[in-house]
């Protein structure tokens, strides 16, 4: 989704931005742009491109020019065609004013009207351009004056960095509901959406809250209140591809060491117990909570699903997983012994962010499973877990979704726990997590297996991935993969409920994908594979080492090894997320830039 860059400072090369805003690519986007202020013709040079941005450095490059501060932007289209006007930066009557936005303007049209018949022009189709206008109408030689003052009359979501060629010693940034985040460095200032951005400039940030202002000049900042200096735990190189050909690949290959963060310190094995800090504040609460309702989006409402069975089973709890954006359109039947629990990777899903604001409102006692420490859900949220997954690069969600299944198994202990689990069964559950991502090295051996068999299956059209129980949402996830890096169309089914329907597809054409490892509905599983192939359907199962009859069943198998069933989805869901990942290459895609998705989606 959208990005912004700015930096205030001595230096004066632009590179600077060019390099951190490539460090924004895989949020998604679909047209770059910059403006940097020129000291010496005391002039702002703008530049904008359709398109990836190299086509913008391309442009730089041919006409190079210097200065500071500047300001870059990649657009994620939502009001107007992907293109080189609707771009930002953005711009006033007066060429003045330079601004980029993340976020959604709701009343923008209304404030187009007014202006343009108060005697502006407007260029673009967006939204963001009435920020521009509505600042220049504003503005006598301050320029955070005149951003204030626009900003009241504003109605939506904002993440804004606005520079003035007649104000030109500063950066100005202002926040409501899209993150920003300030950069903080000897002589230097730098503003960005996202931390992954800055983080090889600077550790030292500070996170910007909603309705708050913030002034950066050459050797000072001011923020509208005091806020403490926060520290970045991970590194730039983290955030690389270290030799992987995508963040991808890298990611689902870092798995065991990013389902074993969360782990550690959090588990008392003897005890049974899971340890979890985050919610200590309202640990008494929840032993009084007999309701949950869980929201998330995507990748992360497939991690809710399993999560369903597992605290079900194990806390006998009643669990609902409801998509975040039905949340707040639904009557929802909430009462003070209902907790709500959002899952997200990046902590700024507008959708989630949206049923958790809904249901605060509504009083219910709201907690967070988020990857990225410090983003909006995980401040808005009355405690919650981290995953501690490490930054996650790549559009399609993996290692943050194996961590949130890891962070789910260890909420059902800890709520298992306090009420009807045992002290056996807790260890069990304890000491089994802990084997967990040795067994998923073993699971990743079959890396080069998946790929002969993403070759022997890239070119069929449909597939159709089948699961039950623990698994159903692992069917899900596979299809859901395979769709938005591959491109393929997929239906993630209950398996039991491909003979009401999806049955009448399958045929010779239409391979289905079986996860069935041994476990306690296995047997119903072979009755659906059965079916398929008495239809001619072509299978490729994941199963469990051992289960040998099998093959004499299916075309290819898959082995997983033996864990307890409630823990066998972050094992089983890997095959899957590998299978994807080589359809996609194999099938000639960018897999780390799907067409028309983004990595964090800040609309609603
Ligand atoms: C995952 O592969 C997708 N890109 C997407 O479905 C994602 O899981 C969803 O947008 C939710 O994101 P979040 O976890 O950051 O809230």
């Amino acid at each position: 989704m959208c990005g912004i860059v700015g930096y205030i400072g001595k230096k004066d090369n632009p590179q600077i931005g060019l390099s951190a805003l490539k460090r924004l690519e895989y949020r998604g986007y679909d047209s770059a742009g910059m403006a940097v202020f020129n000291p010496e013709k005391q002039e702002i040079f703008c530049l904008k491109a359709k398109g990836k941005i190299s086509e913008l450095e391309r442009k730089f490059y041919s006409a190079p020019f210097s200065g500071s501060p500047f300001i870059f932007h990649t657009r994620w289209a939502t009001h107007g065609e992907a293109s080189e006007i609707n771009a930002h930066p953005h711009w006033d009557c007066q060429k003045n004013i330079f601004l980029v936005h993340n976020g959604i303007i709701e009343n923008y049209q209304e404030l187009k009207e007014k202006l343009e018949k108060e005697g502006h022009k407007f260029q673009s189709e967006t939204d963001t351009e009435v920020l521009c206008h509505l600042i220049e109408k504003y503005f006598q030689g301050n320029l955070e004056e005149a951003v204030r003052q626009a900003l009241k009359e504003v109605r939506g979501t904002y993440g804004i960095a606005v520079i003035s060629k007649k104000d030109p010693q500063k950066i100005v940034a202002a926040k409501l509901g899209s993150p920003l985040i300030l950069g903080i460095n000897q002589d230097e200032f730098l503003i960005a959406s996202d931390p992954a951005a800055i983080v090889s400039h600077t550790r030292q940030v500070i996170t910007l809250d909603d309705n708050e202002i913030a002034v950066l000049s050459p050797n000072n900042f001011f923020i509208l209140k005091e806020k403490p200096i926060e520290k970045i735990e991970w590194d730039a190189g983290e955030a690389q591809k270290q030799g992987f050909s995508h963040f991808m690949l890298k990611e689902i290959m870092e798995q065991p060491e990013s389902i074993e963060t969360p782990l550690r310190g959090r588990l008392i094995i003897d005890q049974g117990l899971a340890k979890l800090g985050g919610l200590e504040p309202v640990k008494e609460r929840l032993k009084g909570i007999e309701r949950l309702n869980i929201v998330a989006c995507g990748t992360a409402r497939h991690a809710c699903l399993v999560g369903e069975y597992m605290l079900e089973e194990y806390t006998g709890i009643p669990v609902e997983v409801e998509a975040s954006s039905e949340f707040r359109y639904r009557k929802q039947i909430l009462d003070k012994k209902t907790a709500v629990l959002a899952v997200s990777q990046s902590g700024e899903t507008a959708d989630t962010l949206e049923a958790i604001k809904e249901a605060k409102e509504k009083g219910i006692m709201c907690l967070g499973v988020v990857n990225v420490v410090g983003s909006t859900i995980s401040r808005e949220t009355d405690a919650g877990i981290y995953n501690h997954a490490g930054p996650e690069i790549g559009v399609a969600s993996t290692k943050a979704f194996t961590s949130q299944l890891t962070v789910l198994a260890l909420l059902t202990l800890f709520l298992g726990r306090q009420r009807e689990m045992s002290l056996v069964m807790g260890q069990r559950i304890a000491k089994e997590l802990l084997r967990i991502p040795e067994l998923m090295r073993e699971v990743l051996k079959s890396e080069a297996q998946v790929k002969e068999l993403a070759q022997k299956y890239k070119d069929f059209n449909n597939l159709m991935y089948i699961g039950r129980k623990y698994n159903y949402p692992i069917a899900r996830e596979g299809a859901h993969k395979i769709k938005e890096i591959a491109y393929v169309h997929a239906e993630g089914m209950r398996a039991g409920e491909l003979k009401h329907c999806e049955l009448a597809l399958i045929d010779e054409n239409f391979p289905t994908i079986a996860i069935c490892p041994s476990d306690s509905v296995y047997d119903k599983m072979k009755n659906a594979m059965e079916e398929i192939k008495a239809r001619q359907g072509k299978i490729l199962a994941v199963a469990t080492e051992g289960n040998n009859e099998i093959k004499n069943l299916v075309d290819d198998v898959i082995y997983i090894p033996k864990t307890l069933e409630m823990l066998t989805p972050i094992l089983s869901v890997v095959p899957l997320q590998l299978f994807a990942y080589y359809v996609g290459v194999l099938r000639g895609y960018d897999v780390d830039h799907p067409k028309n998705l983004a990595k964090a989606v800040t609309v609603e």
